[in-house]
């Protein structure tokens, strides 16, 4: 299966596309889909998402600049949802600065999956299991290139080495970060803390999360967005 790794979600079509924001919008998607949510509705927009989940009775949480919105219940923190939904609904709307609107862009491909280090295995299976050339889109900030995005894309990539027993074709951004997430391997965290979004979080206080999203394969989920929301394929 060959596998391109890019920053932009053009040329999708046919491909199995997987969207990382590692910091953190995939870490907090995969986190509330593993931890008893049904369903997380990504939404590029603040006001479209208040209004989606004012309409349909659904929680609401985002963040601008690596904050929670004001007036909003709730923030990007997948430790805000690693406990699942407390009383009421059980569907999350969620809008972030780059990630929730990259996944809806995304949408142009044949099966878009969410991934991130805490479902680098899952996503690995699930990418090979539907066995068509893989985009790995690395979300990144404001259209720029994360290392926190490639890493998540490399773990990904290791783990297809060991599951097929060997290294998928790849373009020289794949390689890249392959070779990425083979000199974090044994402390994911520090990749996490090296970057500028990451260093960007520490300043806001926010190390519990870093430590959260470098926990390598914890979950064994791999979300895919039908075009509307995201969920666990099976889950009803
Ligand atoms: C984003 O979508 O840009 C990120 O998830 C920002 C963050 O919450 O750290």
């Amino acid at each position: 299966i060959p596998v391109a790794a890019s920053c932009d979600v053009t040329d999708l079509a046919g491909t199995t596309a997987v969207v990382f924001d590692v910091l953190r919008a995939t870490s907090t998607i995969v986190t509330a889909l593993a931890s008893g949510f049904r369903l997380v509705y990504p939404v590029a927009e603040a006001d479209e998402a208040r209004a989606l989940a004012e309409a349909r009775g659904f929680l609401l949480a985002g963040e601008r600049g690596g904050e929670k919105i004001a007036g909003f219940p709730h923030g990007n923190s997948p430790l805000e949802f690693s406990a699942g939904p407390a009383a009421g609904s059980d569907a999350l709307v969620l809008t972030t600065s780059n990630g929730t609107g990259a996944i809806r862009k995304a949408a142009a491909a044949a099966c878009v999956l969410t991934g991130s280090l805490l479902n680098a295995r899952a996503v690995a299976a699930a990418v090979l299991r539907e066995g068509r050339d893989v985009q790995l889109v690395c979300a990144g900030t404001a259209g720029e290139f994360s290392l926190e995005d490639a890493l998540g894309a490399g773990f990904v990539l290791v783990e297809m080495e060991q599951a097929a027993g060997g290294l998928p074709e790849m373009d020289d951004l794949a390689m890249a970060a392959y070779d990425l997430a083979r000199f974090y391997s044994r402390d994911p965290l520090a990749g996490l803390r090296a970057g500028r979004h990451g260093q960007k979080l520490l300043r806001l206080g926010r190390e519990a999360d870093l430590r959260w999203c470098a926990r390598l394969n914890r979950f064994d989920l791999a979300p895919v967005f039908t075009g509307d929301c995201l969920m666990v394929p099976g889950v009803e």
